[in-house]
């Protein structure tokens, strides 16, 4: 029994919560885990699994959804399912990828694309379907390169578009249900409906899923698995760690549970004061903060290369913790930690799998990677997702400027603050200028670093967005585009510095991403995106040595992005006030997606 408890690492969902489950099998798209959200938004409990998961394993399911994938299901070691699962009688909907697994297994044809469908369509419905109750013809959301060109014997073809002949299929005699769109995005308007229609009516699956209602049973696991342990946490500040810690003190009171803010002086302006009056405003009453700054600023002096940035970034956090374990003496036996992973983060299967760079360094510390290996870890946010993780935090009473937060990377503005090894003047051409700072790409699977180019911001940004696809593809020195927002000197006059980390220079993106965040609450635009980073570059003039760039970009996951374009106006206004800075000399927009320029310039 002793052994059994010790190994119990999460907070697991409730047993009732698997008997009305709709169960997600993960091809490897990235939109596998925004199904099992959209289920849940119904009211009822979904978990992902791995594509191939036995169908023994399947059988308490009240219906199964194959997710769409990258894959061709003629490539060698494509992501396939248990094919008994389509002759076990639990109803399943396949969408895109999962659609052309169905149409593979059951004897109909898939047919390898050349072009692609990309974007809006319009849906035609053929024939009568359970998943068009309520469905009127509507607009839908393609993604795919192969299609289904024959349906399987038994089925008929229920929906198509321009495109695409066979745009949805069915068997409903043996429930099974093939869409080649995709009703979990937005932009498929009945998308809703059809989910709804599946699980409801064809899979007869009823609500029992309402997150505020779990918070009494989180409660009670946390208590049965510290037992009498204590909890201890280091906490960012950010809404996992600050909910997956709230549950906790809730659930065993301020006098046993221990939260330690690490300031490692690459935090924002104001944020240290802003987490400890949070936490202490929720009860906290060991909430600690250790002042590591100079630490962190001794390891990064000298610095330039971004890999070797972040190494450094790491170790220290490393011995940070390695010296708060001792003198706090976290690993005496009576403690566990506390950390707050939540659902995407722990789901190892087809392409969703996120090994997060960002958590490795809190691993690498052997004294924690003890306490993960002897089960003495709890994650009280591990069944749930990100929205459901502000909803018990709502619950909780957990302030909403931590709820509503942007997710902010590990590093901090050490990844933001960018460091060259010499100086070296723009190259001008006849679109616009070439920057010789590396900005970080994805080339792959792997991380590149390539120049920037800077184009003149013609009367929109749309117009510059337009053509900068293009301009990327024709050169192979470059994988980002800004326009240029303004410049104190003209560009032609600004170079690039030889610089590292330092105080100074943070202090100076501190102000100008303090301009930008109040700015952007203010006008409302920091509710339209999903994150929005202020990066700092050493090019400038003689006497002011930086720019700033503002990279503000929608994402579901963070895996893609799209760049979001600001209103001119305010753009001009926030241009104006970043370059009354005395050390910035240029303000640029990024107008790259990701790919081929990821979120972060480093
Ligand atoms: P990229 O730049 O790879 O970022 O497009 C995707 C998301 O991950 C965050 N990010 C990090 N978070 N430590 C973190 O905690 C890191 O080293 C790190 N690098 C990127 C980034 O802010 C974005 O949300």
């Amino acid at each position: 029994m002793g052994i059994q408890a010790e190994s119990i690492t999460r907070v697991q969902e409730p047993a009732e919560a698997s008997t009305s489950q709709i169960t997600v099998l993960d091809t490897g798209g990235q939109y596998t885990h925004l199904i099992a959200r959209k289920v849940r938004e119904l009211g009822v409990y979904a978990d992902v699994q791995p594509s191939d998961l036995p169908a023994e394993q399947l059988r308490s399911s009240k219906g199964i959804i194959i997710s769409g994938g990258p894959a061709s299901v003629y490539e060698p070691g494509c992501p396939d399912i248990d094919p008994i699962v389509l002759r076990a009688g639990v109803p399943v909907l396949g969408i895109c990828y999962g659609h052309q697994l169905l149409a593979h297994h059951l004897g109909g044809k898939v047919q390898k694309g050349e072009r692609g469908e990309y974007g809006l369509a319009h849906l035609t419905i053929t024939s009568d379907d359970a998943l068009w109750n309520g469905v009127r013809e509507s607009q839908i959301w393609m993604s795919h390169r192969d299609s289904v060109a024959a349906v399987p014997a038994g089925f008929r073809v229920t929906a198509s578009t321009s495109t695409s002949a066979i745009a949805a299929m069915s068997s409903p005699e043996r429930k099974l249900f093939g869409v080649q769109f995709h009703p979990e995005v937005v932009h498929t308007h009945a998308g809703k409906q059809i989910l709804e229609n599946f699980i409801f009516r064809v899979c007869g699956a009823t609500r029992d899923w309402d997150v505020s209602q779990r918070i009494p049973v989180i409660e009670e696991q946390i208590r049965s698995i510290a037992r009498n342990r204590n909890i201890f946490f280091f906490v960012s500040g950010g809404v996992d760690s600050t909910v997956a810690y709230t549950l906790c003190l809730r659930a065993l009171g301020p006098e046993r549970v221990y939260g330690i803010y690490v300031d490692t002086g690459l935090m924002r302006k104001g944020e240290t004061e802003l987490v400890s009056r949070a936490f202490h405003e929720l009860g906290a009453k060991h909430f600690l903060v250790d002042n590591a700054e100079e630490k962190f600023l001794a390891a990064l002096a000298g610095i330039e290369d971004p890999e070797e940035k972040r190494r450094a970034i790491g170790e220290q956090f490393v011995k940070v913790q390695e010296r708060i374990l001792a003198t706090q003496h976290f690993l005496d036996g009576h403690w566990i930690l506390g950390q707050g992973t939540i659902y995407p983060d722990t789901i190892e299967s087809g392409g969703t799998a996120k090994a997060d760079l960002i958590k490795t360094h809190h691993n690498r510390v052997a004294g924690i990677q003890a306490l993960v290996e002897s089960g003495k870890i709890i994650e009280p946010l591990a069944p749930f997702y990100k929205d459901e993780v502000r909803e018990i935090g709502r619950e909780l009473g957990v302030p909403d400027k931590i709820l509503a937060r942007h997710p902010f990377p590990g590093p901090g503005l050490g990844i933001r603050c960018l460091c060259a090894n010499a100086e070296g003047a723009l190259t001008e051409t006849s679109d616009g200028f070439l920057l010789p700072v590396r900005s970080v790409g994805v080339q792959g699977d792997c991380r590149s670093y390539r120049n920037v180019f800077a184009l003149p911001r013609k009367p929109t940004l749309e117009d510059i967005q337009a053509t900068a696809p293009a301009l990327i593809n024709s050169r192979f020195d470059v994988n980002r585009i800004v326009a240029i927002c303004g410049s104190k000197a003209p560009m032609a006059s600004l170079q690039v510095f030889e610089a590292s980390i330092t105080k100074d220079r943070l202090e100076a993106l501190r102000e100008a991403d303090a301009i930008v965040r109040d700015l952007s609450v203010e006008t409302g635009f920091e509710e339209q995106v999903w994150q929005f980073p202020v990066v700092l570059l050493p090019v400038g003039t003689e006497t002011a040595r930086e720019s700033v760039v503002l990279r503000p970009v929608n994402s579901v996951d963070g895996m893609t992005a799209d760049a979001v374009l600001m209103d001119g106006e305010i753009l001009d206004a926030l241009t104006a006030k970043l370059l009354n800075l005395p050390r910035i000399a240029a303000v640029f927009y990024d107008l790259t997606h990701k790919p081929p320029g990821t979120i972060e310039w480093e």
